[in-house]
């Protein structure tokens, strides 16, 4: 295996580990080890991902030892709660190498801490006549929150255009900043349909000499390869713990700390205060002023022990590992008749495989492989305008991570093939 890395993709929180044998990494997540009519194929990782054995154990100690809320109890089960859950945002730091770990703010997913961005900074900053830049392929967590704005205020939504293979002309962005009305560009950092690797930090870079504010969607990156927030250099980054190895109902926004000290709160509510009266109140200082309400507290326990087992594994291993079954899954599906796959070449991509086979909806597509035991994603995985740019309705998608095995694409297309034969041309 051998690692490729570009400066996008930062070296944060990776300490180097030995090249790693996805069997042994396999062999930790007790979902494969469960009975069932056949071997669970688990082809749709982008989703959400699977847990290793420590996740649950992290867990559910945590509710078998010290379940208790935090930072509101003065004895000892409750500081015990306190330290694991402040434990765990303090290993966000470290793994995403913020400044802070005031930096780092929990939320329930990506999907939030986007929203916490349009809510506190784009409610505050954003006005009538200025422009956002999006990309056409973004999930619709990172579009339906501007739209909103947009709807809101006379605020222009403007694109970078795609290339051919599926990536970002990125060359176009500093004509649509031109005109100095875009106050901030938000992109994806890898799409989840194409697997595009996005250049990070020259989009980033770009927007920055023309006064915008940057918005990095790390959903399927975080997960994926060591993401140095600094090194990318953009304001704000939105992650999520359930593809990281962790539990669904945690996600993360990193954001430089002087931002964050000048947004108003998004949610208001216990613990996110410093003082209130009847008819007014004070915010909490950061990180906790964005975090109204009891948190969700054994998912950031959870979430500790992912990074852990993460950082044990090396991200650098983890991404060349999905380089490796992309490289080989994209020769492999080639093999089947009709069969056109969505986005660049193997090497300017993360573990992701969408395709369309001629002749059969996708729907039937993931329907057929099921019956085999193959868990893969059919339709436009919340990425409707991608689809219509690529002119077709939806797609079927293969997605992998630490634990995917080649075997597994061997199974996918004979699976595949079975699907061809059932659907002939
Ligand atoms: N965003 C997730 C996916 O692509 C749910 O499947």
């Amino acid at each position: 295996m051998s690692a490729t890395r570009t400066s996008d993709e930062g070296a944060a929180g990776s300490a180097p580990a030995a090249p790693f044998d996805p069997r042994v990494v396999r062999a930790d997540f007790p979902i494969f080890a469960t009975a069932r009519e056949k071997p669970l194929v688990y082809l749709d990782s982008a989703a959400t991902s699977q847990k290793p054995r420590a996740v649950l154990d992290a867990m559910d100690r945590y509710y078998a030892t010290c379940n208790a809320n935090i930072h509101r109890g003065v004895y000892r089960i409750a500081e015990e709660a306190t330290t694991l859950y402040e434990d765990a945002r303090r290993r966000v730091a470290v793994f995403l190498n913020a400044a802070s770990p005031r930096e780092i703010i929990f939320t329930r997913n990506s999907t939030e801490a986007i929203n916490l961005v349009a809510h506190a900074w784009g409610r505050t900053y954003l006005k009538d006549g200025d422009a956002i830049v999006l990309t056409p392929m973004e999930h619709h967590s990172n579009l339906v929150p501007w739209h909103l704005l947009a709807a809101e205020r006379r605020i222009e939504l403007r694109f970078i255009p795609l290339t051919g293979p599926g990536e970002l002309d990125v060359a176009a962005l500093p004509g649509l900043m031109a005109d100095g009305r875009v106050k901030l560009v938000s992109f994806v950092h890898v799409s989840n349909v194409l697997g595009t690797v996005n250049p990070a930090a020259e989009i980033t870079r770009i927007a920055h000499s023309h006064g915008a504010t940057v918005l990095v969607d790390a959903s399927q990156s975080a997960a994926h390869l060591p993401l140095d927030v600094r090194a990318i250099g953009a304001d704000f980054v939105a992650c999520t713990a359930h593809k990281m190895l962790g539990p669904t109902g945690i996600g993360m926004l990193w954001g430089r700390r002087a931002l964050l000290e000048a947004m108003p709160p998004f949610l208001g509510g216990g613990e996110m205060i410093r003082e209130v009266s009847l008819t007014s109140s004070k915010w909490n200082e950061l990180p906790w002023k964005f975090e109204a309400g009891t948190m969700p507290i054994a998912e950031a326990v959870g979430l500790g022990a992912a990074i852990a087992y993460l950082q044990t594994l090396g991200m650098a291993n983890v991404f060349a590992h999905d380089r490796e079954l992309v490289a080989y899954g994209m020769e492999r599906v080639a093999e089947v008749d009709g069969l056109k796959v969505l986005g660049p070449p193997a090497d300017r991509r993360g573990g992701v495989i969408a395709f369309t086979i001629e002749g059969i909806h996708p729907h039937d597509i993931a329907t057929v492989l099921d019956d085999d035991g193959i868990c893969v994603r059919a339709g436009h995985h919340c990425a409707m305008p991608l689809h219509d740019a690529l002119g077709v309705p939806a797609s079927a998608r293969a997605s992998f991570h630490c634990y995917s095995l080649r075997e597994e694409i061997d199974a996918l297309v004979a699976g595949l093939q079975r699907a061809r034969k059932l659907f002939p041309r």
